[in-house]
């Protein structure tokens, strides 16, 4: 898994340097897979569900599960690149938002907001505490900042399926949700919203928008728990 959280991490590294205005996503998209393959590993998201790409690409009021498109990114958008690896049976899953040349200063607070809260949780992930300890961090964090966090979607256990067991939801849970233990690998993905919490998926099935238009970020990172403590496997 670690293997395949370099391999995740080098393909967000490649994307950093390449997202720029008058870059379309269906380019990020075709760079994605020719880094995944010549790594040996495949892209996790390909056919998954029927998901048609190996990136997703979610601009400005998309949230998350964007289909990269010939639409040519511009000056002053926001994009949330998805990427998940799979190498010898394993996977990584990892997100990143970037600046697409300038942007508002506002919305340069959304990212900043969204990826510490993402940091936030993963200072949780420890033998002892709960899931919710995780979720508690993000939730208070992104409200606190004046944002919202979705709640229709959640981060996942990973390992040789991408979602596996235990659902992280990015709002603190009435219980305190199962006990972190060793050997537990986790996805966590805060989405946040600038507006309102509520979502819809449009035609296509797939690109989640936030309701009221306003835009979302979105950060995640796999994180394993071993025997050593807790590994970010997605950072190099
Ligand atoms: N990081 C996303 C997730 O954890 C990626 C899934 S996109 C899909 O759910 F297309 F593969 F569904
Ligand atoms: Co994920």
């Amino acid at each position: 898994m670690r293997q395949a959280g370099l391999i995740v991490a080098e393909v967000l590294e490649r994307l950093r340097q390449k997202v720029q205005p008058g870059v379309t996503t269906r380019e990020l998209n075709n760079m994605v897979e020719e880094i995944i393959s010549k790594r040996g590993a495949t892209p996790s998201f390909l056919h998954y569900r029927g998901y048609p790409a190996s990136l997703c690409a979610s601009v400005n009021e998309e949230v998350v599960h964007g289909i990269p498109s010939q639409r040519k990114l511009k000056e002053g958008d926001i994009v949330s690149l998805d990427v998940g690896a799979c190498y010898q049976g394993y996977h990584g899953d990892a997100s990143q938002t970037l600046a697409v040349g300038q942007i508002s200063p506002e919305t340069q607070r959304l990212l900043r907001v969204t990826s510490e809260a993402l940091h936030l949780g993963l200072t949780e992930v420890r033998v002892g505490n709960h899931v919710g300890d995780i979720s508690a961090a993000i939730q208070n964090h992104v409200e606190a900042a004046g944002y919202s966090v979705v709640r229709v979607l959640c981060g996942h256990g990973i390992g040789a399926s991408m979602h596996e067991d235990p659902e992280i939801p990015n709002y603190a849970t009435k219980q305190k949700g199962p006990r972190l233990e060793e050997g537990m690998v986790l996805a966590i993905e805060p989405m946040v919203n600038m507006g309102k919490s509520r979502v819809f998926t449009k035609e296509d099935q797939w690109t989640v928008v936030t309701a009221d238009g306003s835009v979302s970020a979105h950060f995640e990172h796999t994180i394993a728990i071993t025997p050593e403590g807790p590994q970010i496997l997605t950072m190099a």
